[in-house]
């Protein structure tokens, strides 16, 4: 898709930018979070993680970063699949792709949801329909992003998972 860009002011916005992705989370989608360290994409992960339990009824307070267990999974189920979970990926850390192939990838990439941070870790493992979602500057520089300040974000890709479509209708709320 032609790349949808975000100006988001503070973690805040981050926050709640998450709340508004997890309105239209999906069973099987992937969203790929690219970004230097301290960009904010454990933040928007949080955000998105927090808003779908809070929906689904059973909200939790805390979210740890999973960057030595590599994913955290949590329970999203409902009445017609009790047992659907959103996992957590924090890849920085891996080694080689065999260790997501270990800890379950491949079943989960259509029963669950995944939001993956350092998802070029994965190399070709990550699926075409994944969403693009990266984080950096307003003035397009990279680098160290420590502290507070705005950042840019950049969504493309996910059409086969109807994303352009699904973040039209965010837009236009
Ligand atoms: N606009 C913003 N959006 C998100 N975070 C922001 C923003 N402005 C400042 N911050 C701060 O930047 C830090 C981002 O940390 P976070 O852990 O979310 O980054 P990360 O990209 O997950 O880093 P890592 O690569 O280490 O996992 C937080 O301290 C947050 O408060
Ligand atoms: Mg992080």
């Amino acid at each position: 898709m032609t790349p949808i860009t975000y100006i988001i002011e503070g973690p805040e916005a981050m926050t709640a930018f998450g709340h508004s992705l997890a309105d239209i989370l999906q069973t099987g989608d992937i969203i790929a979070l690219d970004g230097d360290l301290g960009a904010g994409k454990s933040t928007l992960a949080r955000g998105i993680i927090e808003a779908v339990l809070a929906k689904a009824g059973s909200p939790i307070d805390d979210i740890p970063s999973p960057t030595f267990t590599l994913v955290q999974s949590y329970p999203w189920g409902d009445a017609d699949d009790p047992g659907r979970e959103i996992w957590h990926f924090d890849l920085w850390r891996l080694d080689g792709a065999d260790e997501v192939i270990e800890l379950g990838f491949d079943e989960a990439l259509h029963r669950h949801a995944m939001l993956i941070e350092w998802p070029d870790r994965l190399g070709d493992l990550l699926p075409e329909q994944a969403l693009r979602l990266t984080i950096d500057h307003p003035d397009g520089h990279d680098g160290h992003n420590d502290g507070e300040g705005a950042r840019r974000l950049t969504l493309s890709g996910g059409e086969a998972a109807a994303w352009p479509t699904r973040l039209n209708a965010l837009n236009q709320q």
